[in-house]
């Protein structure tokens, strides 16, 4: 770990149960386009993570891999996370930790040039890109290599949706976003690869807070 190094909370063996089941989860879920002006905190971020992209010992991991080859990465833009500076983040799925990529590249700046959604862009806390490591992809998994690292990241951002829902964080998934402006800041990190998916994450705003949909599911 190096000293600018981010540990995250350590996952919760006993994550408890928040009263909203997979069901409720998948019928409440609803894309986010605008979120609070709240900051998200760490154990949120970090909950979402691990729940999604994290590898234990214990649990493996949430999402599935063809041969548990693991060649899709997060990287965090962080925007407003309590206890992180705004940056870019690469997440270490093993030690549960964030490093900060070699930019100086303000978040919220870069994501309202490159998303294309621009209200997403100026509220979101975080936003996930999903980032393939394509010598890998093809190691593992020879002429699949591209369907499966998109499969793969379709899925990762999937579980990371379910898990916000299931916290009651709002989410987006977000596919239009400048491809190369994002794989030459993202790329670098990550081995090169292609920047396949991301979500956008924030506390709902005040209007869905109040909503009977959510109250249901509390
Ligand atoms: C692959 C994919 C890419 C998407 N990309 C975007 C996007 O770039 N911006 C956006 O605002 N929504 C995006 N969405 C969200 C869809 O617009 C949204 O799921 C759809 O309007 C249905 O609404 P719901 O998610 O609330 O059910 C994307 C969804 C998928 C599955």
């Amino acid at each position: 770990m190096t000293a600018r190094t981010i540990p995250l909370p350590s996952p919760d063996l006993y994550y408890p149960a928040s009263g909203v089941s997979v069901v409720t989860a998948l019928r409440e879920r609803r894309s986010q386009h605008e979120f609070a002006a709240e900051h998200l905190s760490l154990t949120v971020l970090g909950t979402l993570l691990n729940e999604s992209a994290g590898l234990t010992e214990v649990f493996g991991r949430g999402t599935p891999s063809p041969g548990r080859a693991y060649p899709v990465s997060c990287v965090v833009a962080a925007c407003a996370v309590d206890g992180l500076p705004a940056a870019f983040y690469r997440y270490d799925p093993r030690e549960h930790t964030l490093a900060p990529l070699d930019t100086e590249v303000a978040p919220r700046e870069w994501l309202q040039r490159v998303l294309a959604n621009r209200t997403i862009a100026d509220t979101e806390a975080a936003h996930v890109f999903a980032v393939g490591d394509p010598r890998s992809a093809e190691q593992h998994f020879g002429p699949n290599a591209d369907r499966f690292l998109m499969l793969e990241a379709g899925q990762l951002v999937q579980s990371m949706l379910l898990v916000a829902q299931h916290q009651k964080i709002g989410a987006c998934t977000i596919g239009r976003f400048d491809q190369a402006e994002a794989q030459a800041l993202l790329g670098p990190a990550t081995g090169g690869g292609p920047v396949l998916h991301s979500a956008a994450f924030g506390h709902y705003p005040e209007a869905r807070v109040q909503s009977a949909a959510h109250r249901s599911a509390a």
